[in-house]
């Protein structure tokens, strides 16, 4: 069957902030850039970010980005990258600004200024006193972030491709990237698209895991296509567990709860965060406060009848501030709870949120790979940004505030990259005739229905697999069993049953392509946090209690062809300032 084909100078895979803010810079300077994505753009899942993005604006406390470096480079327990991390803080006021031109909705503080409240693992004076730098549209700063790019990517015309599936990246034998195949979600139909440049902005794999603050969407495309495309990934061990997701449920209590005051308290009432956390309680970074909660339930101060939550108690703070600052969570919890959170306090648990690792790039975007033999090397026109990279300013555990900051950095950086990487490579590559066979076998093998078990079955029985054996606490036994179990289910995906439903059939069969990029990351995940035997950020080893700078101050790799994991060295140099060493990580 001839396959329909488009041509474009840049695809961009995701619609969220970090595709938008991509898109928007390309087209802007004329580029003719294609998004595709797979559900409508504003659904993307940057709409659910709520507590704000990070930058030094000084608007309410004193504050300088290097303060903001400091403060990175600790809560990523020295695993982030110090030259992309001082891009990142050094470059976030202006990215802030930008966004406040685009039209983003800030909240304002009396003077009109941009309001910042105070965010977990935020200090002033290199590690002293609470700073207060997360820029915020009440608690809905995502959403006001993703619809101003979406409005300002129309009016530059950007090309969207809504509810559209990306299969799989394609390369030629030189492994320059000609673009990807691309599927129509509503018809089914394939779609080639060669592009000069391609960047992947899928967002993170939060559906690893069965409690969860992702959207259904977040099934880590964008790592999956990356791996099959021959690309390692990097520390995809440090998945970060958000210390409040409604316990039971998942869906994300913003840190701004905290941030404007409120705290966490165990059975017996206790402020527990004291005995964890004696200068920053409950604003110390998030792998602290989800460790901390974690503890006070496996030891049976958890609340109610299960002693499964602890509770986060906001009624000291008044009615008017909390409807005030904090209007989506007061809605949340309504509907979900029934109760207004102003009056009483909200039941919460540690619950999977973001992904640390992903694809390996540098700080202008480029998607970067080992080489046998000397310095790792950028992948021709291939770049990532987002959560689905892994650039690396969050190491080994993310601060709040800083993923909304990561996306319009990193994709305003590797959109200024692709301009300059345009203007020298004028001409589409071409197109090998067996550039496709491998992305059409993929799809070809969904157009027939296995007789064993159901997609829905197996990504459930995956996600109970990861939560038990590779969440908050790890050991090596419960790793190495995971590992089996997961090896198990990704075997059983061949023989898996797609929804049988004539009507549905494109929605069941990219379910089932999304399980598989699930699969894909879960052996990458489980067998990195099998290797890594020291605990590090969000990577607890019940085992291996103690950072272990010697042996592990390096980032891992997962190769999908040998399921075996390597490492390299952390990029411990910053641009222009000292590095800062790893010292003890006390808040
Ligand atoms: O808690 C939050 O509002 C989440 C923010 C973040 O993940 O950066």
């Amino acid at each position: 069957m001839e396959i329909a084909r488009r041509k474009f100078d840049t695809l961009i895979i995701g619609a969220g902030g970090g595709g938008l803010r991509a898109a928007l810079q390309l087209a802007s300077a004329e580029a003719h850039v294609a998004v595709v994505s797979k559900v409508f753009p504003t659904r993307s899942h940057t709409v659910a970010a709520q507590g704000g993005v990070n930058a030094a604006l000084a608007n309410v406390r004193p504050d300088n980005w290097h303060w903001h470096m400091f403060d990175t480079v600790k809560g990523s327990d020295y695993l982030g990258d110090q030259d992309a991390i001082e891009y990142m803080c050094r470059a976030a006021p202006q990215a802030v600004y930008e966004l406040e031109h685009f039209g983003v909705p800030f909240s304002r503080l009396d003077d009109g200024r941009i309001y910042q409240r105070q965010f977990g693992g935020q200090s002033m004076n290199f590690g002293g006193e609470q700073a207060a730098r997360t820029c915020a549209a009440a608690d809905r700063t995502g959403h006001a972030i993703l619809h101003s790019l979406y409005q300002q990517n129309i009016r530059a015309k950007t090309h969207f491709f809504d509810e559209y599936f990306a299969v799989d990246l394609v390369r030629d034998a030189e492994g320059c990237l000609l673009g990807a195949l691309v599927m129509d979600i509503a018809s089914g139909e394939p779609l080639l698209i060669e592009a000069k440049t391609t960047l992947i902005a899928t967002g993170g794999v939060g559906q690893l895991f069965r409690t969860n603050t992702n959207a259904l969407i977040n099934t880590g495309d964008g790592m999956a296509m990356a791996l099959r495309a021959g690309i390692p990934l990097q520390d995809m061990e440090f998945f970060q567990f958000h210390p409040t997701g409604i316990a039971g449920k998942g869906m994300l209590i913003s840190e701004a709860v905290r941030g404007e005051g409120g705290y966490l308290v165990n059975a017996g009432g206790e402020r527990f965060m004291e005995r964890y956390a004696p200068h920053a309680l409950d604003l110390a970074s998030r792998d602290v406060v989800s460790r901390a909660i974690a503890t006070e339930i496996r030891e049976g101060r958890g609340c109610g009848p299960r002693k499964d939550h602890v509770l986060l108690k906001l009624d000291h703070l008044g009615s008017e501030t909390v409807h005030k600052r904090l209007p989506g969570i007061c809605d949340m919890v309504m509907t979900f709870l029934g109760f207004d959170p102003a009056e009483s306090p909200i039941p919460v648990a540690p619950t999977a949120h973001y992904t640390m690792g992903g694809i390996p790039t540098n700080r202008f975007g480029q998607v970067v790979v080992p080489q046998k033999h000397g310095p790792e090397e950028p992948v021709p026109g291939l770049y990532a940004a987002g959560e689905c990279a892994c650039v690396s300013v969050h190491g080994a555990n993310r601060l709040g505030g800083n993923s909304l900051l990561d996306i319009i950095v990193f994709g305003r950086a590797a959109a200024n990259h692709i301009i300059e990487y345009l203007r020298e490579n004028r001409y589409h590559r071409p197109f090998p005739d067996d550039g496709l066979e491998a992305a059409r076998a993929r799809l070809a093998r969904w157009e027939q229905q296995g007789d064993g078990e159901s997609v829905d079955a197996l990504r459930g029985e995956l996600q109970q697999v990861m939560e038990a054996d590779c969440g908050v606490f790890r050991t090596e036994a419960v790793l190495a069993d995971g590992l089996r179990k997961v090896s198990a289910l990704a075997e059983r995906m061949a023989q898996v049953r797609l929804r049988d439903h004539s009507r549905v059939f494109n929605t069941a069969r990219i379910e089932a392509l999304e399980l598989e990029n699930l699969m894909e990351c879960a052996l990458a995940t489980v067998a990195t946090a099998l290797a890594r035997r020291e605990s590090r950020g969000a990577h607890t080893r019940i085992d291996y209690p103690r950072r272990d700078d010697v042996q592990w101050l390096r980032h891992s790799l997962y190769h999908r062809e040998t399921r075996s994991v390597d490492s390299k060295p952390v990029r411990t140099r910053p641009i222009t300032v000292d590095s800062f060493p790893p010292k003890e990580r006390v808040y």
